[in-house]
């Protein structure tokens, strides 16, 4: 019996993670699954509400590292993280996506030579100046076991020089969630709560520090959903991040007049909100992928994006800051008929990704013997 250690510690973690663990505690001959939460967030409704709706177990060990700078929340992780792996002893350490908690667990385990399995790997924007560019190259190079969500991330590890028996593609786990969610999401009445039951709206998220963190570009998205907001409610949940930001810029009373400014959502609420919604605007990497699962159209408020294939196959399409173009596009996307034929989702995404990520390690570990 194998016991892994499966880390979460941001967010999008939460909805990759759920499957795996249930996965694990089904098969429970093969493995014996411990969760472990860095604690990088910590609010209710940033990371209880997901455990809640997720139906995921307590958290086995929880770090408490809270926000910090890049260097402090990796380095609190690094050094909070590592006395649990030298008690547990684990056989393999899952991590999920690229967050500053991703790397950290990658990189203790790399010097205690513990096993690290990435799911969501091989993913490239091929822009640096993303903290979550460097979070994917480092803890793929450090990781025995690439999990990868779509051919191009195959790719992209190849051209890196990681050998093929490191990769292996198993799909994206994150729409097993949805999958298995999307029927009871739709009990929640979070569509009447914020009025726009049975009409056509918006969606948006925004969070990116490139998007919110400067006064200038922050205020000319907000200018360009001004204009959006003209045609159609848009509801904004908004990350803490955004909020203090829009406080800090003084934009905060212009988002609220023109925005439905709310707290974050759960996952089932925020599910079932995108899932009815005319458009979704976002600068979210899981949301791309989201979006096209269930055939929703999305405009990327990014100059790129680490999830092509939600481009060439799925809904999304990539907008960048610039007003005149976000106000263009999403009015094109307005003025098309709404989607009646299923939608286009790529191969392996279809719910049973968990098991795959199972097997594969299960293969490796007895390769590796
Ligand atoms: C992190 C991830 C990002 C992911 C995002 C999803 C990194 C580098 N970034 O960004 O990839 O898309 O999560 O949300 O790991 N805060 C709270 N309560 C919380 C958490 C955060 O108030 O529960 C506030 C704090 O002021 C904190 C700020 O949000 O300083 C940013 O949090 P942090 O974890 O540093 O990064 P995110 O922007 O959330």
């Amino acid at each position: 019996m194998l016991k892994v250690i499966n880390v979460v510690g941001a967010r999008p973690n939460f909805m990759k993670v759920a499957p795996v663990v249930e996965a694990m505690r089904r098969r429970a001959r093969e493995f014996r699954p411990l969760v472990v939460h860095t604690g990088q967030h910590y609010d209710a409704l940033m990371s209880d509400a997901f455990f809640r709706d997720l139906g995921m177990p307590e958290p086995d060990v929880h770090l408490g590292v809270g926000s910090g700078s890049h260097a402090r929340q990796t380095a609190a992780v690094l050094e909070a993280f590592e006395p649990v792996v030298e008690r547990e002893r684990p056989d393999w350490v899952v991590v999920v996506g690229d967050v500053n908690s991703t790397l950290a667990c990658a990189l203790v385990c790399s010097k205690l030579l513990v096993r690290v399995a990435h799911v969501e790997a091989g993913l490239r924007s091929r822009d640096r100046r993303m903290p979550e560019e460097i979070n994917r190259l480092l803890t793929d190079q450090l990781s025995d076991l690439l999990l990868t969500p779509s051919a191009d991330a195959d790719r992209n590890l190849l051209a890196e020089g990681i050998p093929a028996e490191r990769i292996r593609l198993v799909g994206n786990v994150m729409i097993d969630s949805l999958l298995k969610q999307l029927e009871r999401a739709a009990s929640s009445r979070v569509r009447e709560e914020l009025g726009v039951a049975g009409r056509d709206y918006a969606v948006l998220t925004l969070h990116r520090p490139s998007n919110v963190d400067d006064a200038e570009t922050l205020g000319r998205i907000i200018t360009a959903l001004e204009r959006v907001a003209a045609r159609l409610p848009v509801v904004f949940p908004a990350h803490p991040r955004t909020v203090k930001m829009l406080d800090a810029t003084g934009l905060r009373e212009r988002a609220a007049r023109a925005l439905r400014l709310t707290e974050p959502l759960g996952y089932l609420d925020f599910l079932r909100l995108y899932s009815g919604a005319r458009l979704v605007l976002t600068d979210s990497g899981g949301i791309q992928e989201e979006t096209t699962a269930l055939g929703i159209p999305c405009l990327t408020l990014r100059e790129n994006t680490e999830r092509p294939v939600t481009i060439e196959l799925g809904t999304n399409r990539l907008v960048g800051t610039d007003p005149a173009r976000i106000v263009e596009e999403a009015a094109r996307a307005l003025d098309s008929d709404p989607q009646t034929t299923p939608p286009r989702v790529p191969p392996l995404w279809d719910g049973r990704a968990a098991d795959r990520i199972l097997d594969a390690i299960i293969e490796k570990t007895n390769h590796a013997d």
